[in-house]
C-alpha cells in the first residue's frame, strides 16, 4: 500500500507489526490522557478480525489506525498521528485507507467514539463521511466527558 498526504515526503500505508510497538506507544502516550497499553496492541495484533495500519514517512512510523469487525459492522478504535506530523493530511489518509480495507472485508457500517471536545477528530471523521448518531454519557475519563458516536454507512458510499 502506498499513498501521499498533501504536504511533505510521500507517505506509505502498511500493516502494523509487533516491531512497531515501541514507536506506537510513544505516539499513543503522547496523544491520549488514557492511552491503550502495549498489551492491548499486542492482543489486537493476534486477532484476525482486527485491521491495524501504519503511516510511514521517510522510514519512520508517524501514525496508525486500528479497527475491528463483527460480521458486517466495524468499529474504528484508535487513530493517532505523531504530534509533529499533524495537519499534513495523514490522519485523513489513514482513515480513508482503513475505510477501504473495511469495505473489502464486506463491512456495511462503521462506528467510532470521539470525545465531545475533540473537534479536530470530529472534523476529520465528518470530512470522511461519518455523521454523529448518538452520545455515550461519561464514556471517557481524565477528564470525564461524553463520547459522540459517529457512523459511516459504507454500503451507501460504495
Ligand atoms: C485527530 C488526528 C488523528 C488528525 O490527524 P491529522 O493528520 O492532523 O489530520 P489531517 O491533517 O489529515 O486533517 C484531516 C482533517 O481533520 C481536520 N483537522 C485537522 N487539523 C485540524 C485543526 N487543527 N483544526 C480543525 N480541524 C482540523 C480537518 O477537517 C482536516 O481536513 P482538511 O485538511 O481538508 O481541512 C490527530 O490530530 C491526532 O492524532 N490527534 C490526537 C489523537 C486523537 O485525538 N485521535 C482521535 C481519537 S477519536
Amino acid at each position: 500500500m502506498s499513498a501521499s498526504a498533501h504536504v511533505g515526503s510521500p507517505v506509505r500505508i502498511r500493516l502494523l507489526t509487533h516491531a512497531d510497538l515501541p514507536r506506537v506507544m510513544q505516539i499513543e502516550n503522547d496523544s491520549f490522557s488514557v492511552p491503550w497499553s502495549a498489551t492491548t496492541f499486542q492482543g489486537l495484533l493476534r486477532r484476525s478480525d482486527a485491521d491495524m495500519i501504519a503511516a510511514e514517512r521517510e522510514d519512520r512510523l508517524v501514525g496508525y489506525a486500528i479497527a475491528w469487525t463483527v460480521i458486517d459492522q466495524a468499529e474504528i478504535g484508535n487513530v493517532a498521528i505523531d504530534r509533529a506530523a499533524r495537519g499534513g493530511g495523514m490522519g485523513r489518509l489513514l482513515v480513508e485507507s482503513m475505510v477501504e480495507r473495511l469495505r473489502l472485508r464486506g463491512v456495511r457500517e462503521c462506528f467510532l467514539e470521539v470525545r465531545e471536545s475533540n473537534t479536530v477528530a470530529q472534523e476529520l471523521y465528518r470530512s470522511c463521511g461519518f455523521e454523529a448518531v448518538g452520545r455515550r454519557r461519561g464514556y471517557y475519563n481524565e477528564p470525564v466527558e461524553d463520547a459522540l458516536v459517529m457512523r459511516l454507512r459504507l454500503a451507501e458510499t460504495a
